[in-house]
């Protein structure tokens, strides 16, 4: 498919609404220093992030794979003075790069990164009797994505905001028969999101500068 238009216009919106400061422009370029790859959200993502994160006046988030802070930054800087944000990376050396970006950020008091499997940061988290997170941002590894977002909901309350990445590829999770860690993660997720009678999901196809994906939404409706 010829994205040309998709790529213009992300740009264009970008252009007009999109204002990454000299942080977020940098990222890209710290993450190339260390050697890791690029796959973050866009600008114009980063910022639906935010505003997702102001619509539901989020004092406590969570985040699946920091990577290089770059979601991370987008979110945090929707907090409030007294707000926090846990992001949770299996990576030293991307934990390391996002360390740097966020403090660059001034967001290290909002903002603790825990290295780890989130699976087991996830299950420590529910140990701890914690107050529930406001908004849930799952961008880690996909295999496991159903059972991030089952352990998501043990994290949540009436009304928490459950938001997953790459949920769509290009449309390949409409292929029953392929066999890929991701997509069959991604499609077992999916599925998941159809089953579970007290949240409220649906999924917004993106398209843009990044390859055609999809966002799932879910607001939790009863506990
Ligand atoms: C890729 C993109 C992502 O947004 C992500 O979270 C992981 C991988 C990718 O295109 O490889
Ligand atoms: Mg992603």
């Amino acid at each position: 498919m010829d994205n040309y238009i998709f790529k213009e216009v992300d740009n264009y919106i970008s252009s007009l609404l999109i204002h990454e400061d000299e942080v977020l422009l940098s990222i890209p370029q710290t993450l190339k220093d260390a050697n890791l790859p690029f796959s973050t959200i866009s600008p114009n993502q980063g910022k639906f992030l935010q505003i997702m994160a102001l619509a539901c006046n989020a004092k406590n988030i969570l985040e699946l794979g920091t990577l290089g802070g770059y979601s991370a930054i987008w979110l945090a800087r929707a907090l409030p003075e007294d707000g926090k944000m846990i992001t949770i990376e299996i990576d030293a050396a991307r934990a390391a790069v996002a360390k740097k970006n966020i403090e660059r950020a001034g967001l290290s008091d909002k903002v603790e990164i825990r290295i780890g499997k989130a699976m087991e940061i996830l299950q420590q988290l529910n140990q701890d009797n914690r107050e529930p997170f406001d908004l849930i941002f799952i961008d880690a590894d996909k295999e496991p994505y159903a059972e991030y977002f089952k352990l998501s909901l043990q994290l949540s309350r009436q009304g928490t905001f459950i938001i997953a990445d790459n949920v769509i590829r290009e449309g390949q999770v409409m292929n029953a028969n392929i066999k890929d860690d991701f997509i069959n993660g991604v499609q077992r997720f999916n599925n998941l999101l159809a089953m579970t009678t007290n949240v409220t999901s649906t999924i917004i196809q993106t398209v843009g500068i990044k390859p055609h994906d999809g966002i799932s939404l879910s607001i939790v409706s009863s506990k």
